[in-house]
């Protein structure tokens, strides 16, 4: 079948076991409306609304207790969590959506005034982040040292994000997604800054990187390869973390381990990369070593999405803020239609207004 260019991101693409509708992607977006960590009747209504993506990541989701940092946001660790979720994958579902979950463990990136009891702030060393994050009952605080993780609690994290993953598939999600990206666990073991150890999970990239290859073995090992995409930023510094020369070499590392595992995809931020020589031949490095799907993400509108697609830079594309306050964005792009602005006052605010109440095309 011929694929023209105007039409590139309106066709369909097979990905692991599933066909998606299109190349469209919802990217990941905490919102912070799950209520005591607990996915609600509006999570339900806000994804379904969107369910004409090809594929939908949903916001950041924590493996477990200590995995939570900011307010109001969901975890997939606990039975009623489990069945919150079972709505919203039931209510994509039926209306012909295909969606993922991303486990996010933010790591450091936390404040206990936001946190379960009984829960920790861990991180791969003991360096806080000198930001700061609001919290619900204490206003903006600044974050907490984290507690160094020592090698049997690293295998108990990497053990919940397996255990985080069969519970996806039990709360009838198609797969999941490891947040490897913006700074949370997974980026403070990658990136050096954040990671002092001098253990196998510190110094060169390959022990940067055995965090997340482990986890990504174990969560395979969890729910088949089939089912198990990964996000990755390079050259991100949001989150209080610093450029590194060993970017590029880190990275080339990571996508041909995760090429060897046979995972869904890869879902690459690739818009501080595009800024320099040296990250853009790294963003073509990576496509050109990991063979499965390539989703690339940040800052993509319809033009440059269609462009990226048709140079084959990648797969499919994913957007963020457009799919806020346009739940018809396929159909919008297919139209030429205008965008609808969204409020940023709102997009972390508890209830339903500027979450449910932005109006399709019809
Ligand atoms: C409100 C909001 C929440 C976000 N939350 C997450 C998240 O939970 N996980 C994640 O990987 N990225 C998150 N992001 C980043 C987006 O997935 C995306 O990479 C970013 O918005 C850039 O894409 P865009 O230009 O299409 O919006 C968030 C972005 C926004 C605007």
């Amino acid at each position: 079948m011929e694929t023209t260019v105007k039409d590139i991101l309106f066709s369909s693409a097979k990905i692991g076991g599933f066909e998606i509708k299109n190349r469209i992607v919802m990217a990941p977006m905490t919102r912070s409306r799950a209520i005591n960590s607990i996915p609600g009747e509006n999570v339900a209504t806000y994804y379904a609304q969107r369910a004409s993506a090809g594929l939908i990541i949903t916001e950041g989701t924590a493996p477990s207790a200590n995995g939570i940092g900011y307010a109001r946001t969901p975890g997939i660790f606990t039975k009623e969590q489990i069945e919150s979720w079972k709505r919203v994958t039931k209510a994509v579902h039926n209306k012909g959506g295909k969606i993922v979950v991303q486990l996010m463990h933010v790591g450091r990136i936390a404040h206990p005034a936001n946190m379960l009891p009984g829960a920790r702030i861990v991180a791969p060393s003991a360096v806080a982040s000198k930001g700061e994050m609001w919290t619900d009952t204490l206003g903006m605080q600044p974050m907490p040292q984290p507690s160094e993780l020592t090698a049997e609690e690293i295998k108990q994290t990497i053990a919940e994000f397996a255990q985080a993953a069969k519970n996806a598939i039990e709360a009838g999600f198609d797969g999941v997604e490891l947040h490897g990206a913006n700074g949370y666990l997974i980026e403070q073991f990658i990136n050096p800054t954040a990671n002092k150890r001098t253990d196998a999970y510190g110094g060169s990239a390959e022990n940067r990187s055995r965090f997340l290859i482990e986890t990504t073995k174990a969560v395979i090992a969890a729910i088949g390869k089939d089912k198990v995409g990964v996000r990755l930023s390079p050259y991100n510094t949001f989150n209080d973390l610093e450029l590194y020369p060993e970017t590029a070499e880190t990275y080339k590392y990571l996508a041909e381990e995760l090429n060897k595992l046979d995972i869904l995809y890869l879902h690459l931020i690739d818009v501080l990369a595009n800024a320099s020589e040296e990250g853009r031949s790294l963003v073509s490095t990576i496509r050109n070593t990991f063979k499965n799907t390539l989703i690339l993400a940040g800052g993509y509108d319809k033009a440059s999405a269609e462009q990226a697609l048709e140079e084959g830079r990648g797969d499919l594309v994913s957007f963020g803020r457009f799919f806020i306050s346009n739940p018809d964005l396929p159909e919008r792009f297919r139209k030429d239609a205008p965008l609808a602005e969204g409020n940023q006052q709102l997009f972390y605010a508890a209830g339903d207004e500027g979450y449910t109440d932005y109006t399709s095309l019809n």
